[in-house]
């Protein structure tokens, strides 16, 4: 499993990442073009009724486009982070939303509670994917439909390797076994990018209905739903601490990495004759920007200098 790919692990990156999420990750790799489209997947008709399960919700960027096509009062909003939880309980347009802290893969409700079931971005971090799919099934009713939005693992070796040390990038094969696994039928996907991605399949969209009442009819038992951030057995308290503080290191440099990258490819962008919706950098975009070229300057001219004395 990669770096990240793990519950607490997860929890405590997010814990320092929600402090800049909405201004510098977000609307870096996942813009509203990206998400309107993947939403348009999905069957809203009647969305007054409907009773909609954002997992992995953090702070509510796709919550704001749910609750576009139905009532806020009518979407719960799960997350195993409370400090993502947080920052999405304050926007206005989610105030009316229901909010619950919870596992992806150990869902806090009822077989057949839901109409549809929203995931974006989350499955990178998720042990058991399959299991999280399991649960998207179990919670849908009869005739309700699973929207799973994920990255798709890079075709660049040098990305593909950061991207593999650092959480889940499931090979597109992968997104169609876990459906079809758990049971889903009308299965359809969309690719997704943002505008200064030239590789089509960047990230996938994709839904699948339900057919049948209750649990995946290949669900295997399901665990206690007493815990939060269950931490995984391995070793004992120093050995376990160890690697997570291990693991939180590395995962984050190499996730950091993909910051300078995209703001890279965005600037380049034109150059490379990329096309799409374009999304400006915000304040703090540039800012990165700026210090990285400020920085890469620095080393440039400290580099010549030293050559010529
Ligand atoms: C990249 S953010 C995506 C947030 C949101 N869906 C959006 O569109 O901006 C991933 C979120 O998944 C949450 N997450 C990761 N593993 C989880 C799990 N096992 N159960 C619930 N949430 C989880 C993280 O806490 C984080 O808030």
């Amino acid at each position: 499993m990669r770096l990240m790919q793990h519950k607490r692990e997860a929890f405590w990156f997010y814990r320092y990442l929600s402090n800049f999420y909405d201004k510098l990750v977000n609307p870096l790799f996942w813009t509203e073009p990206m998400r309107e489209k993947a939403l348009g997947i999905v069957d809203w008709s009647n969305g007054e009724s409907l009773k909609v399960i954002d997992v992995g919700s953090g702070t509510g960027f796709t919550t704001e486009g749910i609750v576009k096509r139905v009532p806020a009062k009518n979407v719960i909003c799960l997350d195993q982070s409370p400090q993502q939880m947080e920052r999405a309980m304050v926007k206005p347009a989610l105030v009316d939303c229901r909010f619950r802290l919870g596992d992806a893969e150990n869902l806090p409700f009822d077989d057949d509670t839901f109409d549809r079931y929203v995931s974006a971005g989350s499955i990178e971090y998720w042990p058991d994917p399959q299991r999280a799919i399991e649960e998207a099934f179990r919670v849908i009713k009869p005739g309700g439909q699973a929207l799973l939005i994920g990255p798709l693992e890079p075709k660049n070796p040098v990305s593909r390797f950061i991207a593999n040390t650092w959480m889940l990038f499931p090979p597109e094969n992968d997104y169609h076994l876990y459906f079809h696994q758990a049971g889903f039928t009308d299965i359809d996907w969309v690719f997704v990018r943002p505008h200064w991605q030239e590789n089509e399949r960047y990230a996938i969209a994709m839904v699948g209905k339900k057919n049948r009442p209750g649990p995946s009819p290949n669900a295997r038992p399901r665990r206690s739903t007493r815990s939060l951030v269950e931490a995984e057995p391995e070793g004992g308290w120093l050995g376990r601490n160890l690697l997570l503080t291990g693991r939180l290191i590395l995962g984050s440099t190499a996730g950091f990495l993909f910051i300078p990258m995209a703001l890279m490819a965005h600037v380049t962008a034109p150059l490379r004759g990329v096309e799409g919706e374009y999304q400006p950098l915000n304040r703090e975009q540039k800012a990165v920007l700026y210090g990285l070229g400020v920085v890469t300057a620095f080393f440039i001219g400290r580099a010549i200098l030293r050559r010529r004395w």
